[in-house]
């Protein structure tokens, strides 16, 4: 038994050399297999305690667990140092080097479109225009009824309509396919409120159609305008359209066409076109609002006249910046937004 604890302690310092040789974790594991794994030197002398007689035994146990114990106390400081040593090694490779040049911040700019629309509220300011809102998602009323396109009228298929599904399976509600509901939202609450002429707004904002190419989105932006008093002409709305478009474009000569044309809710109607390059883009509608939908929101049609517009917002931006493809302004491509920082 004494040469068997004596060559069992001696253990205890071949382990601490093996484990000390060792320089990473790895080795650490195949060293501490050599005393404690399977058929290492202390499970096999475990394994040998069922030979001893029942007097002898208790004791053996006990002197193979304290070398155990100090086997494993000193696998735990070496892999302890190991891993500290490891640790210090990875923080030193990752030391921030704070004498580099900062990178420095990313400058937002706003959406070209944003930019438009701004421009487009500012120009409309200076002479006089409020800015209205109105509900994208909009019922059948405003969008359509109360601008005198009534059920089944064959021009509500010029709109492509987004319709959206009310809970009752109704299909009452819609997203807004132009701006001109807006008009009717103002001139309603302009009564209610006994606002006192002109009324004089533009209503920018988005809207909806199902149609998609290079020159057309689902979604895109118009700006409506409205002029309501007593003594308004189409001669008003050719001399604020023309006027508004050359100071958007900044060119003196630029000139505006008025196309003969059918809006159900203006009378005359027309599609105004500008001049570009040597030819004439279209730019949006307008007309002389009619006098069905001063009947629906309560304006007198015998005492007041009015003019109204609504112009694509991404095509003056596309005209403004020589943007060829609609698209890119919603692809959210950076080389492309880029260009258009303040
Ligand atoms: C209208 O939407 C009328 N509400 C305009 C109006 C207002 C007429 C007031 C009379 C009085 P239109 O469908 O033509 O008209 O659209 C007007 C402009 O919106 C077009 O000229 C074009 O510039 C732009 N537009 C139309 N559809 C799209 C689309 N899918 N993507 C981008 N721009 C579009």
């Amino acid at each position: 038994m004494q040469n068997t604890n004596t060559s069992l302690s001696s253990l205890i310092p071949e382990a601490e050399r093996d484990f000390a040789a060792c320089a990473n974790i790895n080795d650490l594991e195949q060293a501490k297999a050599k005393y404690l794994g399977k058929s290492g030197a202390l499970t096999e002398a475990m394994k040998g305690l069922g030979k001893l007689s029942n007097e002898e035994r208790p004791a053996a146990g006990a002197a193979i667990n304290v070398v155990k114990q100090a086997v494993e106390a000193a696998l735990k400081v070496r892999r302890d140092a190991i891993l500290l040593a490891e640790q210090e090694k990875q923080l030193a490779g990752e030391s921030l080097d704070v004498t580099l040049p900062a990178r420095g911040q990313g400058k937002g700019g706003l959406h070209p479109v944003s930019l438009t629309l701004a421009r487009v509220e500012s120009l409309f300011h200076s002479i006089g225009f409020d800015v209205a809102e109105g509900p994208e998602i909009e019922s059948d009323f405003y969008n359509f009824t109360a601008l005198n396109i009534p059920d089944n009228h064959p021009a509500r298929a010029m709109h492509d309509t987004f319709y959206v599904d009310a809970a009752d399976g109704s299909l009452d509600y819609v997203l807004r396919t132009h701006t001109s509901p807006v008009q009717v939202h103002y001139m309603q609450d302009a009564m209610k409120n006994k606002t006192d002429m002109p009324l004089k707004i533009i209503a920018p904002g988005r809207v909806y159609r199902v149609d998609s190419d290079a020159t057309h989105s689902p979604m895109f932006h118009q700006v409506e305008g409205l002029w309501v008093d007593q003594n308004i002409s189409f001669a008003n709305l050719k001399g604020v359209v023309q006027d508004f478009l050359q100071r958007f474009f900044e060119r003196d000569d630029l000139q505006v066409r008025f196309r003969p044309s059918f809006f159900p809710f203006t009378e005359p109607s027309a599609e105004m076109d500008m001049s570009w390059n040597g030819g004439w883009l279209e730019i949006g509608g307008c007309g002389m609002v009619h006098p069905e939908v001063f009947k629906h929101v309560g304006i007198d049609a015998e005492k007041y006249r009015g003019f109204a517009f609504g112009l694509g917002i991404e095509r003056l931006t596309m005209l403004r910046y020589g943007v060829n493809d609609l698209r890119h302004f919603f692809n959210n491509d950076l080389r492309f937004l880029q260009q258009f920082g303040r």
